[in-house]
């Protein structure tokens, strides 16, 4: 495919134009978010930011962690999104609840901590009040000495919604906000075939970046730069034919070929990165006798023989599926890329305090395996050593940008991202202009826009 044909940003590049309107790989309708520009300074504003927590991380589905996590009665975790915190805690009813990390007596923070397990309630370290694992007040200390209309005041920790998808444990502050899996749009049916809720984090890397969160999911939203700044994929990834889909409640996606190369190399023979993908799944690049554009079908029958080999079920995927990126966007702050070895998960939180920094987890999930001949893309940055047995919860890895450790794709962002951050705050910035291959990011800001009342 070249790139040269007319482009048409309504249509950009289908998978497979011929996919019926339900297959899962159907291009969705185009969405017209116009073509003005994004305001820059919702990359820097501190009064910006501060609206963004009530108008933004207040009424969305903010993902907290993974239900096998926290197995038993007790057992809670600790999510943390700017300045908010909250206690995600199994019952003794077996359900998953989540609460504000706070005391409602004089506000104090209840529990420290990523994670753990509690045996008697929720005991606050300020002045011991205490509250059962459903919220309720279970202990007020010297009772006696409150007069009672203060004690009428409502003494139970503050709940927030929790819903549960394949696994994800998601926090809403909104009683009003529609249901997660309605938010979550296709994705849920989408999804299926990867069996999600039985994947585990084997990998997690957090790290702040010295950028607005947005500028974080601005440039894992586009495969626009990854010629400059990422060439070392190009053999291997096609970066110019995705097809982008935009669908409601700010949800996108991106399908990009993986085991074929850019179009801005038009290699006539089969190159090292071509023949080491072939290699990863048994094929020998030497006696293959098609040509560069045969690879990614070759690639793609190779895997499905070796999975059934393996004994897995992989008869519900698409022949894309086993090679590409399926990349799906939830809105605000989630880019989730599905494989059906894996997925990669990328989150982008806000910082408490600072509108030029974020909390990025780079995150990978797999069905756990003893067989190391399963690997997830390479692209993912995951270790050669890992353990891919999902028996014990990954510890968080917390690294320095500047020194590396996230995967070579991940060091060159983080880099540019530090750039682009003094870059937007410049005077002479007149705000961003996008192309088609940038209309995931149009479709975020689209959708931010309405939260924001912009
Ligand atoms: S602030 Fe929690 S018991 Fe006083
Ligand atoms: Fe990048």
């Amino acid at each position: 495919m070249s790139m040269n044909r007319a482009y048409d940003f309504r249509v950009n590049w289908p998978i497979n134009p011929a996919a019926p309107a339900d297959s899962h790989e159907a291009k969705a309708p185009f969405v017209d978010n116009g073509s003005g520009p994004i305001s820059p300074e919702r990359y820097y504003s501190l009064d910006w930011m501060e609206r963004e927590r009530t108008r933004l991380w207040a009424r969305v589905w903010n993902w907290a962690g993974r239900v096998e996590d926290i197995p038993e009665p007790g057992d809670f975790l600790n999510f943390r999104i700017g300045r908010e915190s909250f206690i995600v805690i199994r019952g003794d009813d077996g359900v998953v609840r989540a609460f504000f990390n706070v005391c409602p007596h004089r506000g104090n923070r209840l529990l420290g901590g990523e994670t753990g397990s509690l045996a008697n309630g929720i005991t606050c370290p300020f002045h011991n009040w205490r509250f059962a694992f459903d919220g309720t007040i279970e202990h007020v200390t010297d009772r006696e000495t409150f007069r009672p209309e203060a004690l009428c005041r409502d003494l139970n920790l503050g709940e927030v919604r929790c819903e549960i998808w394949e696994g994800f444990i998601f926090v809403n502050m909104d009683p009003d906000a529609p249901p997660l899996v309605e938010h979550l749009g296709p994705l849920p049916e989408h999804a299926l075939p990867y069996r999600l809720a039985d994947m585990r984090i084997i990998r997690r890397v957090q790290s702040v970046w010295e950028a607005n969160w947005k500028v974080g999911v601005d440039g894992f939203a586009e495969a626009y730069h990854v010629h400059c700044i990422h060439p070392q994929i190009l053999p291997v990834f096609n970066d110019y034919h995705s097809q982008i889909d935009l669908y409601p409640n700010g949800m996108t996606r991106a399908i990009t070929k993986f085991a074929e190369e850019s179009p801005r190399l038009e290699s006539v023979e089969l190159t090292p990165g071509l023949k080491a993908m072939m290699a990863e799944v048994g094929l020998d690049p030497e006696t293959f006798e098609g040509t560069v554009a045969d690879v990614r079908p070759a690639v793609q029958q190779a895997k499905r023989r070796r999975a059934g080999d393996l004994g897995l079920d992989w008869s519900a995927f698409l022949d894309g599926q086993l090679t590409d990126d399926w990349n799906y966007f939830i809105f605000p702050n989630i880019l989730l890329g599905l494989h059906p070895e894996g997925a990669n998960l990328l989150y982008f939180r806000p910082h408490p305090h600072d509108p030029r920094r974020f909390v990025f987890d780079v995150i990978i999930l797999m069905h756990p395996q003893k067989d190391r001949s399963i690997r997830p893309p390479a692209y993912m940055g995951l270790p050669d050593d890992a353990d891919l047995s999902g028996e014990t919860p990954a510890e968080t890895i917390v690294v320095d940008w500047r020194e590396g450790g996230l995967g070579e794709l991940f060091d060159q962002d983080s880099n540019l991202f530090t750039q682009i951050q003094e870059g937007v705050e410049s005077l002479g910035f007149r705000g961003a202009i996008l192309s088609g291959q940038e209309q995931r990011v149009g479709h975020f800001h689209a959708e931010l826009d309405r939260y924001m009342g912009e």
